[in-house]
């Protein structure tokens, strides 16, 4: 039997990581462990028929980024279903936050992103870790955005943003941390471009467009390509732009 690809992503039922199930479950010996928040919705059982190529499987897994103790139960979860070792962990689940002037963002907003985007990913990390040392080829992804790039935030007014922004950017050190903690692995961060999802939509119309440009399809095809590409010299430790094919400044 070949070995299977074992590939674990948040925030699976809806949005760019469904779209990245789905597409990695189309190849042949890929498992996906998906997490989902909630095992009752309609979202999770849609899921459990997408198709699989020859030697793929889904596992679901749930997992609440609002709770600290979820991705480590996630993670036993998968490891109760059998699997032995994670070669790729694609942190995506991630809210934004009500866009609006600095002086007025909601504290409590910057609260819940923080958790959801930034400490939520750490904890996965951290129950993912002896999984991932177990893989020829760690790859840690933090679906992070180029709101969460401090170098350009002039640029892109991400200060009206500012709960998203912060996390995004803090999730970008912790990225960089692992990368500088595990010279073994490669982590690096990605902005999958304005995607056609439900978060990608609503960013769009706030800069006046209908919809955001990207489709899933290609957003998700090119953080897969990149995935595929990845190195520890070249890619580990870096912040693309996945949709321009560049780097985007932290
Ligand atoms: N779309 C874009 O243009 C864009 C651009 C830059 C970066 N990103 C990043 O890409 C990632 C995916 O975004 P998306 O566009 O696919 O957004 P989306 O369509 O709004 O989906 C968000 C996903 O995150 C999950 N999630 C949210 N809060 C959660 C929580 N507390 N616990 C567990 N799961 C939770 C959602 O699960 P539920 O269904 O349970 O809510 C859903 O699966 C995010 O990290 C986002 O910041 C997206």
């Amino acid at each position: 039997m070949a070995t299977s690809t074992v590939v674990f992503i948040t925030g699976a039922g809806r949005g760019i990581g469904k779209g990245l199930t789905e597409a990695y479950l189309q190849r042949p010996n890929h498992t996906v462990v998906g997490s989902v928040r909630d095992s009752t919705s309609p979202a999770y059982d849609e899921l459990k028929k997408s198709p699989a190529a020859s030697g793929s499987r889904l596992i679901l897994v749930t997992l609440d980024s609002s709770q600290l103790e979820d991705p480590a139960k996630a993670i036993k979860a998968a490891s109760e279903a059998g699997i032995t070792h994670l070669d790729i962990v694609i942190a995506n689940a991630g809210i934004s936050s009500t866009p609006g002037p600095l002086d007025a963002a909601a504290l409590n907003q910057v609260v819940d992103a923080l958790q959801v985007n930034t400490v939520s990913p750490i904890a996965l990390y951290q129950a993912a870790r002896p999984l991932l040392e177990k893989s020829a080829k760690p790859i840690w992804i933090s679906m992070s955005s180029a709101a969460g790039s401090i170098g350009n935030l002039p640029v892109h007014q991400a200060h009206y943003l500012l709960g998203y922004g912060i996390s995004k950017a803090a999730l970008n050190f912790f990225t960089v941390a692992i990368h500088a903690a595990h010279p073994n692995f490669i982590a690096y961060a990605i902005h999958p471009g304005l995607v056609q999802t439900d978060l990608g939509n609503e960013g769009a119309k706030m800069q006046g467009m209908e919809k955001a440009p990207v489709t899933l399809e290609d957003s998700c095809a090119k953080v897969i390509a990149s995935v595929d590409n990845a190195t520890r010299e070249k890619t580990s430790g870096k912040f693309l732009d996945v949709i321009n094919h560049s780097e985007l400044p932290y």
